[in-house]
């Protein structure tokens, strides 16, 4: 590894498909930085050794995905505040000699959803489906952003009822509850998917009518419409989209922390979409 180029990669598991180097390689084209940004593959259990051996050889900041979220947490020597309430890691930022461990996956939601969507927020309906890690780091800047309430619904449902007790200090204004799949009705008009179902081509059990004039929101992204999408798009959805924005926006924000330069996304998620 050469001194003077800055070096960062994704580590995952798998990682063959990922996007990140695409993404930060326009970032870096497009902000003219001259840096390295590569894919590692990391064995289940040797997270921490390989974050370890990638710093001490001079890398600059990670981008963690599944399943080292978790590692990463625990590896960072310090935690940004939104990294702590999220209780997960995709960013590690090496400065002055110390790993920074951040959070930018719910910032990455809300700034699709704000500023490229522009779907209302503030004093709306938001039904989370979904109770696990990836509905963890977005549920503070969606309290943030002050609507009228977040219910979140998951199969198990004790899992949401923590998340409700766990966030409940930062919901202010906002009500926060949680519900069975089976109680739901029509009255949301922001629905986020925060399940892994779509993985699987598989769709919570909810009744379709709450799909109806709702915004629905997948934070899984496929090259078609994912199964919860074109669920939304048949009960009558006021408008769908998946998470390619979010991803895009979560590696913008990653970019931001290490560069401290903003990219432009618009025309990155449009060459990402188009080379799926
Ligand atoms: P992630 O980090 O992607 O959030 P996770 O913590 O394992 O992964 O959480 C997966 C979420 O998807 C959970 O809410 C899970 O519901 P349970 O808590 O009941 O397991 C949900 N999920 C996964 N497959 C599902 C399916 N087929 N139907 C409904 N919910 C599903």
């Amino acid at each position: 590894m050469t001194k003077s180029m800055a070096s960062y990669a994704v580590f995952g598991n798998p990682v063959e498909h990922s996007k990140s180097p695409d993404i930060h390689h326009q970032f870096a084209e497009q902000t003219q930085q001259t840096m390295r940004y590569q894919k590692q593959l990391v064995a289940v259990d040797g997270f921490e050794m390989a974050a370890q051996k990638f710093f001490d050889q001079g890398g600059s900041g990670l981008n963690i995905t599944v399943p080292f979220k978790l590692d990463a947490y625990h590896f960072a020597a310090q935690l940004t505040e939104r990294a702590t309430t999220a209780g997960a890691v995709n960013t590690l930022i090496k400065k002055d000699d110390i790993i920074i461990g951040d959070n930018t996956d719910g910032c990455g939601l809300l700034r699709d959803i704000r500023d490229n969507l522009q779907w209302p927020l503030a004093q709306q309906n938001i039904l989370i489906l979904g109770a696990g890690g990836a509905v963890q780091g977005i549920l503070a800047p969606l309290l943030a952003a002050k609507p009228q309430s977040i219910t979140i619904a998951n199969r198990t449902l004790k899992k949401a009822q923590t998340l409700v007790e766990q966030f409940q200090p930062l919901a202010d204004t906002v009500s926060l509850s949680c519900l069975d799949y089976a109680a739901l009705d029509g009255q949301y008009t922001l629905i986020i998917n925060g399940t892994s179902a779509s993985l699987a081509g598989q769709l919570p059990a909810v009744n379709s009518l709450i799909y109806h004039q709702a915004y629905c929101y997948d934070m899984m992204y496929s090259q078609g419409a994912t199964a919860f999408l074109q669920q939304a798009n048949e009960y009558g959805a006021q408008a769908t989209a998946d998470g390619l924005g979010m991803l895009v926006e979560q590696a913008a924000e990653s970019f931001y922390q290490w560069r401290k330069l903003r990219p432009t996304t618009e025309s990155v998620i449009a060459s990402i979409r188009d080379a799926m």
